[in-house]
């Protein structure tokens, strides 16, 4: 049986612990409420990946808020995305005055962000921002920069609290840098 002991094994390295994640945003979760204060904010997160960072983050933001969520898909191998993005689930939301803002756990080439933010500017949405947990600046290929970063990552293949390698690793309570070993081989295509 898969145990928190066994996925440890295939970590070389903890980036972010789950200490300095909580610090971070509780910065992050007052910054918000400040830009946000007196108006209508959705929190909306990308599916999967973006689940614990939001659970998290809306308890750093003491404000009447909404949360939602959006699916993407994206093709590719397990570890980059192939620049196709189909929207697996969207949110029935009227946008009218509303302030949305996404969250994704990680900024990697931008693809599907970008391409998320020009689905829901076309279905009416005008008040978008972005907010990340990781920024791969070094990665990007489309223009994009998030509003709000909770880290600045180099470009390692990282998993834990949301981000993924084939679907497994979510759940580790912190982010670290997956052995390449455990992916040389495998493939997969989640977001
Ligand atoms: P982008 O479209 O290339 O920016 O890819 C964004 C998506 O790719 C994220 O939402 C993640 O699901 C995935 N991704 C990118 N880099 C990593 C990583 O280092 N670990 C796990 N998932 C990643
Ligand atoms: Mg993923």
């Amino acid at each position: 049986m898969e145990s928190i002991a066994t996925m440890h094994d295939d970590i070389k390295e903890i980036l972010f612990t789950e200490d300095r994640i909580r610090e971070r945003l509780a910065a992050l979760g007052a910054e918000i409420a400040k830009d946000y204060e007196g108006d209508h904010l959705v929190l909306m997160a990308l599916l999967k990946g973006g689940v614990v960072f939001i659970s998290d983050l809306m308890r750093q933001i003491p404000l009447k808020l909404d949360i939602d969520f959006i699916q993407p898909s994206s093709y590719g191998d397990a570890t980059n995305s192939s620049g196709v993005v189909d929207i697996k689930m969207f949110p029935k939301i009227d946008f009218a005055g509303k302030r949305l803002l996404l969250l994704d756990d990680i900024l990697d080439t931008g693809r599907t962000l970008k391409r998320v933010k020009t689905l829901l500017e076309e279905k009416g949405a005008v008040d978008i921002r972005t907010c990340v947990l990781l920024d791969k600046k070094a990665r990007r290929v489309v223009e994009i920069e998030a509003d709000y970063v909770g880290f600045h990552v180099d470009d390692f293949f990282v998993v834990g609290y949301g981000l993924d390698f084939a679907d497994l690793y979510r759940n580790l309570p912190y982010i670290g840098v997956l052995k390449e070993a455990c992916y040389a081989s495998e493939d997969g295509a989640e977001s």
